[in-house]
């Protein structure tokens, strides 16, 4: 391969990566152009800390999944589908594997029903913000 080809290869490069990174990261067209990296809102920020210690272990951090869990942020999990009371459902009983391949859930003994409530206020949050309802 001579040099001129391979310089305009790196150029190729730099403007794909440049387009990809212009790309606005959420296309919502609403009134608050907030990307999924937008800060927690205050009120939702102990849900937040909660859902960290008890739930990112295998939903992710963010809600975005691991190899131990499903990601919450995830249309087969909006409101309408897995409404709150799936929520405290999971947290309280645990869930049969019925959806993916990754086991079934434990239930989870460290948080209350209000606990859970703020959870699910902070996983509707990122849900909005990414766009999914
Ligand atoms: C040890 C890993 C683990 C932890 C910790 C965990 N989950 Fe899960 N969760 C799973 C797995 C795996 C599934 C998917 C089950 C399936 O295949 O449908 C799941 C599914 C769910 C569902 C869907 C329930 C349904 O009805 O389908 C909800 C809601 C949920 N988790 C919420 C939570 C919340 C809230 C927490 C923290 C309080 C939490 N999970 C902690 C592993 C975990």
């Amino acid at each position: 391969m001579d040099m001129t080809t391979k310089a305009s290869q790196a150029m190729w490069m730099t403007v794909l990566v440049l387009a990809l990174g212009a790309a606005p990261a959420c296309s919502q067209g609403e009134s608050q152009p907030q990307s999924a990296a937008a800060a927690v809102p205050a009120d939702l920020q102990s849900g937040e800390q909660k859902f960290v210690a008890n739930c990112s272990a295998c939903h992710g951090v963010g809600g975005v999944g691991t190899k131990q869990g499903p990601p919450l942020v995830h249309k087969i999990y909006e409101p309408n589908h897995h409404g709150d009371a799936a929520f405290q459902r999971a947290a309280a009983n645990g869930v049969q594997s019925h959806h993916w391949e990754f086991g079934n859930m434990p239930k989870i003994p460290g948080v209350s029903p209000s606990d859970v409530e703020q959870i699910v206020k902070y996983v509707r949050w990122l849900q909005k913000q990414a766009g999914i309802f």
